[in-house]
């Protein structure tokens, strides 16, 4: 852990020089850019050399040898699992998969274009009224309800991807891992071993990133020693922005914008650019090179199109990187490239963010562990810059 904690420092000195203003005591950074706003144990990222470390163990090797169920293990023990904590865990899950009825008849009522994320954000927090431990404060408690809400999770969004499209939800089995049962309930059969190994990867790879804008507010929201599902409902809000988890889904429409309008990547990106619009999935507040969850995705849906048979798809994808680099120095992050992967395993485009949260629910929870450990109050300042001094005129004088 001193590693660790040495390590961040360091990336963090490189990212501190731009935006960091100090007044007094007080610290100024926009968007907190550089801003050191508590210790964790939990995940290492150099953001110069593109190094991802979850509890000390390199990104690629947990995407290599580990499941997502070991991932997630990992991130609320601080170890790995043994055989027996793997089966343990592993049943676990499985027994808490389903959801209430009532949650069913929630979802059921939602508008049918409602959109999917918004949806599993309302279900979070309902679910809480049916988890009669859900503002028991303890340790073993708030373990408990990680594991569940990392059960049920992923159990919403595929009953909420089937009633949306008139379809009834299909049950859990309860018999296998997260990844297997998310796409048996999405698409009512059996998935193939290699696309619950490609999903199952892609979980590990979202698992955990740090102090990124949803862990930040979902740890903010902990703080204040509210409950583990307030504090995972907020999480959620965040990730729906399209500056983070909502970006995936700005990265399929773009691609299947181009893809069937024949226009050529690079000119279109180009076109973007020169209106200074954003083009979603490159740049990234903390990598100033290739985010590593990229190159590890770029190469799995590599495989996937040759599989497939969609090498132009493939093609396409990297004329836009290349444009990105060779325009703006901007490099793609996980959202490019997962979309794409997703997109091949035949995901419905609005389910990338709320997948994108089932996998970062056991990040998020991770942190919420740590916060209560040794709790305090997450409170910054604003600098008062507005008027000072007004009187109250009569409101006939306004
Ligand atoms: N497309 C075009 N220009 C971009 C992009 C982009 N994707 N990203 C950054 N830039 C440009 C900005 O316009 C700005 O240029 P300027 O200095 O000429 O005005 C410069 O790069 C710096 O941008 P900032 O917004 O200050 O950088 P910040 O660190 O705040 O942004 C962010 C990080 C929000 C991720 C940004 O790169 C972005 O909007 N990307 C697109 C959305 C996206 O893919 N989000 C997912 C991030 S990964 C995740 O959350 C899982």
């Amino acid at each position: 852990m001193a590693e660790q904690r040495s390590g961040s420092t360091e990336a963090a000195s490189n990212v501190r020089e731009r935006p960091i203003v100090e007044s007094g005591s007080a610290v100024k950074a926009r968007g907190l850019e550089g801003v050191i706003a508590l210790e964790s144990e939990i995940c290492f990222i150099d953001g110069q050399a593109g190094v991802l470390v979850y509890r000390g163990y390199d990104i690629h090797d947990l995407a290599e040898n580990t499941c997502f169920e070991e991932t997630a293990y990992l991130l609320w023990n601080g170890r790995l699992p043994n055989h027996a904590e793997l089966d343990d865990l592993n049943e676990t899950l499985r027994r808490e998969r389903p959801v209430p009825e009532r949650i069913i008849d929630l979802l059921r009522a939602a508008p049918a274009d409602a959109s999917p994320t918004a949806v599993l954000r309302t279900a979070t927090s309902a679910l809480a009224h049916f988890d009669p431990e859900a503002d028991d404060m303890s340790p073993e408690s708030n373990y408990r309800k990680s594991v569940r809400l990392q059960a049920k999770i992923p159990t919403v969004i595929a009953a909420h991807g089937r009633l949306r499209k008139g379809q009834e939800p299909v049950a859990p089995l309860q018999e296998g891992s997260i990844a297997h049962e998310f796409l048996y309930m999405l698409n009512g059969e059996q998935p193939g071993r290699a696309a619950e190994r490609t999903f199952d990867a892609c979980l590990v790879l979202h698992a955990e990133h740090g102090l990124n804008a949803s862990t930040f507010a979902g740890r903010v929201i902990g703080s204040t020693l509210s409950d583990i599902y307030s504090a995972v409902t907020g999480a959620i809000g965040a990730l729906k922005g399209p500056l983070h988890g909502g970006a995936n889904i700005g990265v399929i429409r773009m691609l299947l914008e181009i893809n069937k309008s024949g226009l050529d990547p690079a000119e279109h990106v180009k076109d973007k650019l020169s209106r200074k619009e954003r083009v979603m999935g490159f740049g990234h507040r903390v990598y100033k090179t290739l985010d590593p969850r990229a190159a590890i995705l770029r190469e799995m849906m590599e495989e996937l199109s040759e599989e497939r048979g969609e090498r132009a798809w493939y093609d396409m994808t990297a004329k836009i990187v290349d444009t990105m680099e060779g325009e703006k120095g901007l490099y793609a992050n996980v959202d490019f490239f997962s979309a794409s992967v997703y997109y091949m395993l035949g995901i419905d485009p609005d389910l990338y963010t709320p997948i994108f949260a089932l996998s970062r629910t056991a990040g998020w929870t991770a942190h919420l562990l740590e916060q209560w450990t040794e709790n305090r109050l997450i409170r910054p300042r604003a600098e008062y810059v507005g008027p000072r001094g007004l009187k109250v005129p009569h409101i006939q004088d306004r």
